[in-house]
């Protein structure tokens, strides 16, 4: 479906899938629990989603003569570290605007993780006082500005590199990797588990997977806690993908399978069931999953399974899409485990 497309390679190859058989027992062994590891995807700063991405915005950067990749997200976002870590790795600048999106207090919580990695890769990272939004923020409109009054060649990466037109192909990729790798395995996957916040991962799935009718098997779990944002950001941006990969059918909006029951108590801060859910998968089966992103989707598939959402006998993909360094900002949190 991407072959038309111009790819810069920035992960090592197909990422494996691992059963979580330990996990799928403790829950009551009718359904088979597996992982595909995003999170292992690359040797750049410990890896994660946007590196599928940014594989096919990068020829585009690079096409445009930019010098400086200019992005955003919260203090801990995980996407400006893979933002910080692509732009060394081509040798371009990178300003990274990152804003209070997360009502969270930790001593070191601007110290560590994430934005640690990014100012030792040698971004310029700006920190601004404005809430969580998934959507194109004035700040970072001014941090394009203010590259271009310097002199320098500003490339843009919104939020999550996800409303940007070549967004959703990263993990259209994932689909057809998917793809593969059942007929090694020589089963197929009836249902996937992703987390959704600002919409690629999960768009870019669901047009892979609707090349086989399994689009609403995708099922997206909300942790940006702005639930009906994220759902139309997920839509507009697999509807724009399925026309650029010519999938040859309408997406529509009962596609988007978002459960919105976990985002609790709102974007970035853990419930105790959350908490809960990181511990059970790092007791059980040594992955870490993070407070902001993938602890949500864990506890989520957790829940679903033990109240019989899926079907016994299900194999369900867990997509473990990333995350981990942003639990250094959770030092209190998680201080006695
Ligand atoms: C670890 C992790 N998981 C899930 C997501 C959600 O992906 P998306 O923003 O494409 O919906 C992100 C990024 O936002 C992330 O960093």
């Amino acid at each position: 479906m991407l072959e038309k497309f111009e790819r810069y390679p920035l992960t090592f190859g197909p990422t494996p899938i691992e059963k979580l058989g330990r996990l799928g027992k403790h829950l009551g062994g009718k359904v088979e629990i597996y992982t595909k590891r995003e999170d292992c995807n690359s040797g750049l700063a410990f890896g994660g989603n946007k590196l599928r991405k940014l594989e096919y915005i990068v020829p585009d950067a690079i096409a445009s003569n930019a010098d400086t990749l200019v992005s955003i997200g919260g203090v801990q976002s995980n996407h400006t570290r893979m933002v910080a870590a692509v732009a060394a790795k081509i040798g371009m600048k990178c300003l990274l605007v990152q804003e209070s999106w997360v009502p969270h207090e930790d001593a070191v919580y601007d110290r560590v993780g994430n934005i640690l990695l990014s100012r030792i890769m040698g971004a310029e990272v700006r920190l601004v006082d404005e809430g969580f939004d998934i959507g194109i923020r004035p700040s970072w409109e001014q941090a394009l500005d203010e590259v271009k009054s310097r002199g320098g060649r500003p490339y843009a990466i919104p939020a999550g590199a996800s409303v940007h037109k070549y967004g959703g192909l990263g993990y259209v990729g994932f689909a057809e990797e998917v793809r593969a790798q059942e007929k090694q395995l020589g089963f197929a996957f009836d249902y996937i588990v992703v987390c959704t916040v600002t919409g690629s991962t999960h768009a870019g799935m669901l047009v892979g997977f609707a090349k086989g009718g399994r689009q609403r098997k995708v099922i997206g779990i909300d942790a940006s806690a702005t639930p009906a944002q994220t759902k139309a950001q997920v839509l507009s941006i697999a509807q724009n993908t399925a026309t650029l990969v010519d999938l040859g059918r309408k997406i529509v909006e009962e596609d988007v399978v978002l459960l919105e029951e976990y985002a609790y108590p709102c974007y970035g801060v853990p419930s105790e069931e959350t908490k809960a859910a990181i511990r059970l998968c790092a007791r059980l089966e040594g992955m870490i999953t993070d407070p902001v992103y993938e602890g949500k989707s864990m506890q989520a598939m957790v829940d679903l399974v033990q109240k019989g959402f899926f079907p016994e006998g299900s194999r369900i993909l867990y997509a473990h899409l990333g995350g981990a360094p942003a639990i250094n900002g959770y030092s209190y949190t998680f201080r006695n485990g």
